[in-house]
């Protein structure tokens, strides 16, 4: 069943090693939702997920799984068995792929939540027509791959803030927004294309803004994190 989330500010943990993760993780005195991604998963594996959560941490891993069905099924029912809070798929995959996805969960595992990767927010409308052939208005794709997504049965989406009122509208509030893209006034972008700040990704409604380098890569850190998390959480108007 699906069910609205509390918001969360869920800390995007790219780093290149183990130690560089603890140091950061360090600096904090509370348990954080984090993100695990590729990065750092494909060179420790699943062992970095279990010293997360003995220090409380709550974890979205984000592998963004997209195979033929049964190939999602089987490696879904060996993430079921970690514990997560949050993993994720690509839409792009198919309708068979995420219902895969999600009976494979299930068989290990029946609080993991699953959602599906729309299109990145690294993509542009006119990169998605010149290389992938996809003439349709980014906003049309990115809500047609969230209905194929609801219609799987999965409990949300990863998408910009910007597409996250039009997703709401169309599937309900219950259905999970899970946004990266959120960039502080006068951040650099870097190789995101589709962003905005966490004051707007609350107006916009997003249930989760997952934030990388604005928190990772700043002077302060803990205070970055904070700032972020009373802007989203509360609009509090303090992002420079
Ligand atoms: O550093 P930054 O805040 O841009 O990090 C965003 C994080 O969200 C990265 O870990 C990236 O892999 C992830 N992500 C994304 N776009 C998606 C899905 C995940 O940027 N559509």
């Amino acid at each position: 069943m699906r069910t609205n989330s509390n918001k969360e500010v869920i800390v995007a943990l790219d780093f290149a090693s183990v130690e560089e993760t603890f140091n950061f993780l360090a600096l904090f005195t509370e348990a954080l939702y984090v993100k695990v991604g590729m990065e750092l998963y494909y060179q420790v594996g699943p062992e970095i997920i279990r010293k997360l959560k003995q220090l409380g941490h709550k974890i979205f891993l984000d592998l963004k799984l997209h195979d033929i069905p049964n190939t999602v099924k089987e490696t879904m029912k060996s993430l079921g068995k970690l514990d997560l809070d949050l993993v994720n798929v690509h839409a792009m995959g198919g309708i068979e792929m995420m219902k895969a996805a999600l009976n494979g969960l299930r068989s290990t595992n029946k609080n993991t939540k699953c959602i599906a990767v729309t299109a990145l927010t690294s993509l542009s409308d006119a990169v998605l027509k010149r290389e992938l052939l996809i003439n349709r208005k980014l906003e049309t794709t990115v809500l047609h791959y969230a209905q194929n997504a609801f219609n799987a049965g999965l409990d949300g989406v990863v998408c910009s803030p910007l597409e996250v009122q039009l997703i709401h509208r169309n599937l309900g509030e219950a259905f999970l927004t899970v946004t990266p893209g959120i960039r502080l006034d006068g951040d650099n972008v870097d190789d995101q294309v589709r962003v905005t700040t966490p004051v707007k990704a609350k107006i916009y409604g997003a249930d989760y803004i997952v934030v990388g380098r604005s928190i990772t890569r700043a002077i302060d850190p803990v205070s970055t994190y904070n700032k972020i998390k009373a802007s989203f959480m509360r609009g509090d108007n303090d992002e420079n």
